[in-house]
């Protein structure tokens, strides 16, 4: 329907009559700053029919003239080159039926006293702003809005239905007037203006009075004359002096307050050259202007209105910036949670934003546990509102609830007392509403993330809900490239037989810890071990039989050795144990310990291997004030050698 309009628009358009000659002389005279009402009288005898119109006018008794008028020089002289203006203008341009009467279709007094109230605005504008041609600004007053008329008189039933909307819509009156015709009363204007061969910047206003002036058809000097317009026309707003019923006036564009500074604008000034614009023509008119009791009383509406859309603007204002704050620290939080490359440091900066940019006043995260059905708290935020050791753990059930739905199917949702299956999960925390987000990483539910107000009280609104939704789904993804990038790191960095340390990463701890004990001047060991004979087990039970060995040796030293101790597969069959803060004698005990570990494991081992019994030679070094990593090493081998020499299945201390 909507293209079937603008055809119809742009068909009735093309099929306009143009201007009559006359009129176009009106205006161009009009424009010309050296012409004289002579002049305009001149053009106007010129025209018989013009003449006859604007003299039934004049002696309408409206004007209440004492004389009969009988040529159009006599009418300048009473009526003043002014006011003359604006009637031929208006009885030239304006189809002479447009008042259709009652609620329906445009209202011709009020319509006309904007187009009034907008030329003499715009001609005062001009004046103060030392526009070099006011009379342009007024034309452009006086016709802005044409294309409200060609609209009006084309289009009747659709139009009729825009001021019906226009009178009770939230959106602007130009919003309206596109979601209804596909087109607004300026682009309408523009085109009749082309039509009419209107002057250019004419042309211009109409087009162009409620666009950002950036089109690269204005000069500046255009954008200046629009501007003028623009803002005379939302002055008359205002003032309750629209051009329509509407319940919203028109927004003025930011391009037309850069140019015309509102602050340095003398309004009383203003006002008055409306108030008799108004007041001089509506005369001439054989209609009535309203009156000034009904033009207070629409101001007053207007203001009311004004009142309540600045009100609404600043709860829909701080709703944005809200979400506008909101958004760019969730942008933050994309940036920096895929930086985290340790799975805690993932959790620790999602529960960072949802306290201190979201807002919450608790965040926890809790891991699950799939294979016992639970979710056990790991940390919360601030610390001291986590939940106690002891209770940090709840079953998780298949019962539909909002926990159970969170992990099991992976939503986020608002859990309060009102649903029993959600209870003991909230009175863990002792909060009467929680809001949980999955963490979904490796396409399973890795942990969840629990939030509250339980301080403020505040509620857990459906924009929070979306936010954490967001952020939980980040931080799962950021938890998914932390998991694989742990789990290359520890392949890198691990021998996979006997699932200790490789070479490479017990050489570099040991770099570390040697300066660590150097700088500290503290104690520091090495253990060197290696298996007895071990070539003879592979080649008595074969390379499978000795890997399955290692493995169990790596498991044993493993088991053996403090959480705090290193412990590396050196070689082969070759084990290295760095021991932070223990002296040679302890390390001494300590692979004593370890070879009796390995010898009765040997025994256990010969009912299965019976050609070999397994020991290990071990060889201890400290370190000394000026060693490095190959000294302590080849000082352990050493002592290796040794026991090795001494007859195996011993332990060799060098201080
Ligand atoms: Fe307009
Ligand atoms: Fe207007």
């Amino acid at each position: 329907m909507t293209t079937e309009v603008l055809r119809t628009i742009a068909r009735k358009v093309e099929s306009l009559p143009t201007l009559p000659t006359v009129a176009i002389k009106v205006i161009e005279t009009a424009l010309d700053e050296r012409a004289s009402a002579r002049d305009v009288a001149e053009i106007i005898t010129t025209d018989q029919a013009l003449a006859s119109k604007l003299l039934k006018v004049v002696n309408s008794p409206s004007m209440g003239l004492r004389h009969e008028v009988s040529d159009i020089s006599q009418a300048i002289v009473l009526l003043g080159f002014q006011v003359l203006k604006s009637l031929v203008l208006s009885v030239s341009v304006f189809p002479e039926s447009f008042d259709t009467g009652g609620n329906r279709g445009l209202r011709k007094p009020g319509y006309w006293r904007h187009c009034l109230g907008a030329g003499a605005a715009a001609r005062a504008l001009a004046v103060q702003r030392r526009y070099p041609n006011p009379e342009e600004a007024y034309i452009g007053g006086l016709l802005h809005d044409l294309g409200k008329v060609v609209l009006d008189q084309h289009v009747s039933q659709h139009y009729t239905k825009v001021l019906e909307l226009q009178r009770e819509a939230d959106e602007a009156p130009r919003e309206v007037e596109y979601s209804v015709l596909h087109t607004d009363h300026a682009e309408v204007g523009g085109w009749v203006a082309q039509r009419w061969n209107l002057p250019k910047c004419i042309q211009r206003v109409l087009k162009y009075h409620h666009s950002a002036l950036d089109s690269a058809e204005l000069s500046s000097q255009d954008r200046v004359l629009v501007a003028l317009v623009s803002a005379a026309d939302f002055i008359c707003w205002t003032q309750g002096l629209g051009s329509v019923q509407a319940k919203r006036p028109p927004a003025l564009s930011t391009s037309v307050q850069e140019i015309i500074d509102f602050d340095k604008i003398d309004a009383p000034k203003v006002m008055n050259a409306v108030d008799e614009e108004i007041r001089n023509t509506a005369a001439l008119f054989n209609f009535k202007v309203p009156d000034v009791g009904s033009y207070r009383d629409a101001l007053q509406r207007a203001n009311l209105e004004l009142g309540r859309i600045n009100s609404l603007y600043h709860q829909v204002k701080r709703q944005l910036e809200g979400q506008v704050k909101i958004i760019s620290s969730m942008n933050e939080f994309i940036r920096t949670v895929h930086k985290g490359l340790r799975p805690d440091e993932v959790v620790d900066t999602a529960l960072q934003v949802a306290r201190s940019h979201l807002g919450f006043d608790r965040a926890i995260y809790l891991s699950v546990d799939h294979k016992r059905k639970m979710v056990v708290v790991e940390k919360a935020l601030p610390e001291e509102y986590g939940s106690s050791d002891e209770a940090a753990k709840i079953s998780i059930g298949d019962d539909g609830g909002g926990l159970s739905r969170c992990v099991y199917e992976q939503l986020t949702m608002n859990l309060t007392t009102k649903d029993e299956r959600d209870r003991t999960f909230l009175d863990l925390f002792a909060s009467p509403e929680m809001a949980v987000a999955p963490l979904v990483a490796t396409k399973q539910t890795h942990g969840i993330i629990a939030v509250d107000n339980n301080l403020s009280g505040r509620e857990i609104t459906e924009t929070f809900l979306h936010s954490l939704r967001m952020l939980a789904h980040e931080a799962g993804m950021a938890l998914d490239n932390a998991i694989l990038y742990e789990r290359t790191r520890q392949q890198a960095i691990t021998d996979e037989l006997t699932k200790l340390y490789n070479r490479r990463h017990v050489m570099s701890i040991l770099d570390m810890e040697i300066k660590k004990a150097q700088r500290y001047k503290r104690p520091l060991s090495v253990v060197m071990m290696d298996i007895d004979r071990f070539k003879g087990f592979n080649d008595n039970y074969g390379h499978q039989s000795g890997d399955t060995v290692l493995g169990q040796v790596g498991a044993l030293l493993r088991a053996a050795t403090r959480r705090t101790d290193i412990v590396g597969r050196y070689g082969g069959e070759e084990f290295l144990m760095i021991l932070p803060e223990t002296p040679a004698e302890n390390a001494g005990i300590f692979a004593e310990k370890l070879r009796k570990l390995i010898e009765s494991f040997g025994i256990r081992l010969s009912g299965s291997y019976p050609k070999c019994s397994l020991s290990a030679s071990l060889g201890v070094a400290s370190v000394l004030p000026d060693d490095e990593v190959d000294s302590l090493i080849s000082r352990a081998d050493k002592a290796l050698y040794q026991a090795k020499e001494e007859g195996r299945n011993k332990v060799k201390v060098l201080h």
